[in-house]
């Protein structure tokens, strides 16, 4: 299947542990086909959307070294690396233990300026730091998947609120603090987005003074952000109505941290072992940050046995149609909507996403649609389904998908719309009758860890032509 070209097995990963992600180009891609039930086991990888914000915790410390264990090797975090590479930051990598060693320091550099079209949404998560430390930042704007309109205006003014001066500059802003330090302050979410949690968290925990924070995201992620940061000295209470009270002051540093495993990950090699009908133990799967999504495997009938080291997925009986709407953490999130769009297309009937999180997550279907062998058979709606609250009712956008299973894939072509549809379009293609190239590969790889060579080890007949 390789082609002429390069295949994943011929690249050496301990040589370069972010060598595939930096090789793949727009002539990239994967082709898979079917490939019967995938059996075996799997390691989960550590979690993208922790590693980098956890990175940008640590240079809030005053000075220090942290060592970060089970690191992810994803394209994410080579752009993450590469922030604080400019800002002259040193760390040390070990690709066999995955680790990462970062020394804190002083860093003279207020510029966390990524390469235009190379960048993740981490730069904003540096401001706090790098104005504690020198009084001014400039920071690139947020890039990542295109799944909505994905503001960051909530990071704006919660910036405003410590007394910070923001001027737009086109690509960038430039930030500069008010007075001499950041100010405590009290600052409620309009709505508990992931970011603006992450962010001013880590501002407040650099501030002078006491912050709340209110109508905060608490997803697994942040959770363990909060407990760095506790680790380090500083003062964080969490209330259950999503309010953080924070004590900021002059902080050490954790000097060790354990990146926690990715679910978004685990339930996505858990939807390719369940889709192909095969039976799969992926060490690592964790059962409460999972329990949304394993409450509607149960409801669809397929099987899951939870151990203390990782969760067993297999298939059981012929799986029933569901429905689902995407919430903030504990709620069914977001990042799970697209692999389960594959498993939802092997159930008998009707079953429906309601993303209530990004007003755009649906692209993708249309990509699923060239390959289904009923081109209608994965339809996108604005309206909301019926009863259900949803802040993006009357607004038009595209929020609603209707799957009716079964469903067939064949042959052809598809492209990647952004990361996690990455996983579905590969889960469509082992399951399919015949050959699928897929393409655009970057955002796949920014989040996932060697994902052709883990289905591989599972049986799955893919290959990753470079
Ligand atoms: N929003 C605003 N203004 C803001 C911030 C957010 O209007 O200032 C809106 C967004 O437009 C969106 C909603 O609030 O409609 C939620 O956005 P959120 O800020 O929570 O998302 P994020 O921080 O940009 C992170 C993850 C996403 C994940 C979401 C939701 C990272 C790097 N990204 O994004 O992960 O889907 O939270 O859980 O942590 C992925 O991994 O594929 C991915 C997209």
């Amino acid at each position: 299947m390789a082609g002429e070209r390069t295949t994943y097995s011929e690249i050496s990963p301990e040589f370069d542990p972010f060598h595939t992600y930096e090789a793949i180009t727009e002539k990239s891609y994967i082709k898979a086909e079917h490939s019967g039930p995938l059996q075996g086991e799997v390691q989960v990888s550590g979690t993208k959307n922790m590693v980098s914000k956890v990175i940008a915790a640590s240079l809030s410390a005053d000075e220090g070294t942290v060592r970060i264990r089970n690191i992810p090797f994803v394209g994410d975090l080579a752009i993450t690396l590469a922030l604080c590479r400019r800002l002259g930051v040193n760390y040390q990598l070990d690709p066999s233990k995955k680790e990462l060693e970062l020394s804190v320091g002083d860093f003279t550099n207020p510029d966390v300026i990524s390469d235009p079209y190379h960048g993740n949404r981490v730069a904003i998560l540096f401001a706090g730091p790098v104005l504690a430390k020198l009084g001014r930042a400039n920071i690139s704007k947020p890039e990542g998947c295109q799944i909505g309109e994905r503001k960051i205006d909530y990071h704006l003014q919660g910036l405003k609120a410590f007394g910070v001066n923001i001027t737009d500059k086109g690509n960038y802003y430039s930030l500069s603090l008010k007075k001499t330090t950041l100010e405590g302050t009290r600052y409620d979410l309009p709505f508990p987005s992931v970011g603006a949690t992450e962010n001013l968290l880590i501002t407040a925990s650099c501030a002078e003074g006491v912050s709340i924070l209110n109508n905060c995201a608490l997803e697994p992620e942040i959770i363990e952000l909060v407990k760095i940061l506790q680790r380090s000295g500083v003062d964080i209470k969490t209330f259950p109505d999503r309010t953080l009270k924070i004590v900021g002051r002059k902080h050490g540093i954790t000097p060790l941290i354990d990146v926690i495993p990715d679910r978004v990950e685990a339930a996505s090699l858990a939807i390719a072992a369940l889709a192909s009908r095969g039976d799969v133990f992926i060490h690592g799967a964790q059962h409460e940050p999972l329990i949304s999504f394993l409450d509607v495997l149960q409801e669809m009938k397929a099987g899951f046995d939870i151990q203390d080291d990782g969760i067993r997925f297999y298939w059981r009986e012929p799986l029933k149609a569901a429905d689902i709407t995407t919430e903030v953490y504990p709620g069914f999130p977001t990042d799970f909507q697209q692999p389960m769009a594959i498993l939802m297309s092997q159930a008998e009937g009707r079953s429906s996403i309601h993303e209530t999180i990004f007003e755009e997550r649906f692209r993708y279907l249309d990509e699923l649609n060239k390959i289904a062998t009923l081109p209608t058979s994965l339809n996108i709606s604005t309206a909301c389904p019926a009863g259900l609250p949803c802040r993006f009712k009357d607004a038009n956008y595209k929020h609603t998908a209707y799957i009716n299973g079964p469903i067939g894939f064949g042959a052809g072509e598809i492209e990647i719309t952004d990361m996690r549809a990455g996983f579905a379009a590969i889960n469509a293609a082992i399951i399919s009758s015949a050959e699928v190239t897929i393409r655009n590969l970057k955002g796949l790889y920014r989040g996932y860890e060697n994902p052709v060579g883990k289905l591989k080890s599972l049986g799955a007949k893919i290959e990753l032509v470079i």
